[in-house]
């Protein structure tokens, strides 16, 4: 069996780099996370994990509300609850009824009226801040106090113009490093996605040159300063073979990709912008929210737009192209890993998180007693 050199290429000690990123299993606290569609939480309860964390979430009188989803007698989930009494919600099991604003027991419903394990102040459930903007649920997972939502989300989506249309996957495997780094990744475009049907009509390049950006608002972009069509291998010959007459170079390719904390990937094409929103479940799920906007107060464009998602951009960006990069981190297994030139896109993500990132990440979990290695991906 082959052992990845403690060294990389360029002689880096890669068992010591990025230790904050390696040990970020779970994900990073102190960030809204996208948790759901703001059409999918009702007045009944909707369950959710995030960072290993069990949440649910429920409407009431228009408000929505997050808690921890363990019942404080027992460890039932609240989300198998009810809704007995307007702004609380009861365990199913012995009837312990919580405050969905406070978490606060107020009353048990197989017990007497004064029941005297009401008003201790270890008997209630934690719970979360929740906001909803741009058709999502963002809840906090955090231990410092959570900063505006809007700290968190992209502020093109939060414009008055912009036309935002959401789906949410889950049960997606793979850790949460894998995705973000697949859609940073700058290599595997021209090789995977070349067989894409939403790529039918594009000439993919040989390989380019790219500058890693970091801008103010938060972004790391990749920035494309050269573009090789074709080369030759001296032990293969030329790559790409051999374009077809059909393709057409840089037809509906990405003008610009980037990516900001806590996972966040932004592919710019002409006319509208991608978001695709890695949300760690636990150590080998995650969400994944895929948002498409369409900055625009016209009518007729938004409908224009709404057409193409429909027809076009459900079903063979995010159906398709974006399908095929979930097929790959599901089935990815690092470590080891061999890192070549063009994934320094990676890396300086990594690093990113690693000198960047607003709060610790979770304590890593444990196995069978013991502690994982923070190899673990
Ligand atoms: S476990 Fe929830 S009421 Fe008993
Ligand atoms: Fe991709």
């Amino acid at each position: 069996m082959q052992v990845e050199a403690r060294r990389s290429a360029s002689n880096r000690d890669m068992a010591a780099a990025f230790p904050r990123y390696r040990q970020a299993v779970l994900g990073i606290r102190n960030y809204w996370y996208a948790a759901a569609l703001s059409r999918e939480v009702r007045d009944r309860p909707y369950k959710v994990r995030l960072l290993g964390e069990d949440i649910v979430l429920q409407r009431s009188g228009g408000t929505l509300h997050g808690l921890r989803d363990r019942c404080a007698h027992r460890g039932i989930p609240l989300s198998l609850g009810s809704s007995e009494y307007p702004g609380t919600i009861s365990c199913r099991y012995h009837g312990f009824t919580y405050e969905l604003s406070s978490g606060e027991l107020v009353g048990v419903l197989s017990d007497r009226p004064d029941s005297r394990i009401c008003g201790k102040p270890n008997v209630r459930v934690k719970t979360y801040p929740v906001e909803e903007r741009a058709g999502i649920v963002w809840v906090y997972v955090g231990d410092e106090p959570p900063p505006p939502v809007e700290a968190d989300i992209p502020p093109e989506l939060l414009a008055d113009d912009a036309l935002v249309i959401a789906r949410r996957r889950s049960q997606l495997g793979g850790n949460w490093r894998l995705a973000a780094e697949a859609g940073i990744d700058e290599g595997h475009a021209r090789f995977l996605h070349r067989t894409s049907l939403w790529a039918t009509f594009r000439a993919f390049p040989a390989w380019t040159q790219v500058r890693a950006q970091r801008s103010d608002d938060g972004w790391l972009s990749r920035v494309v300063e050269h573009i090789q069509w074709d080369d030759d291998h001296p032990r293969l010959g030329k790559w790409p073979k051999k374009a077809a007459w059909y393709r057409r170079r840089g037809f509906g390719a990405a003008r610009l990709v980037g990516i900001r904390l806590p996972g966040i990937v932004r592919v710019n094409f002409a006319g509208w912008t991608s978001y695709e929103i890695y949300v760690p479940v636990d150590e080998d799920q995650r969400l994944e929210f895929l948002v498409a906007l369409k900055s625009t107060r016209s009518r007729s464009s938004r409908l224009l737009f709404r057409m193409r998602y429909a027809l076009l951009i459900h079903w063979f960006f995010y159906g398709g192209f974006h399908a095929q990069d979930n097929e790959m981190v599901q089935m990815m297994s690092i470590p080891p890993e061999a890192l070549y030139g063009p994934d320094r896109s990676i890396t300086v993500w990594r690093k990113m998180v690693q000198d960047d990132v607003r709060g610790v990440p979770v304590p890593m979990p444990s196995a069978g007693g013991g502690t994982s290695s923070p190899e673990t991906t």
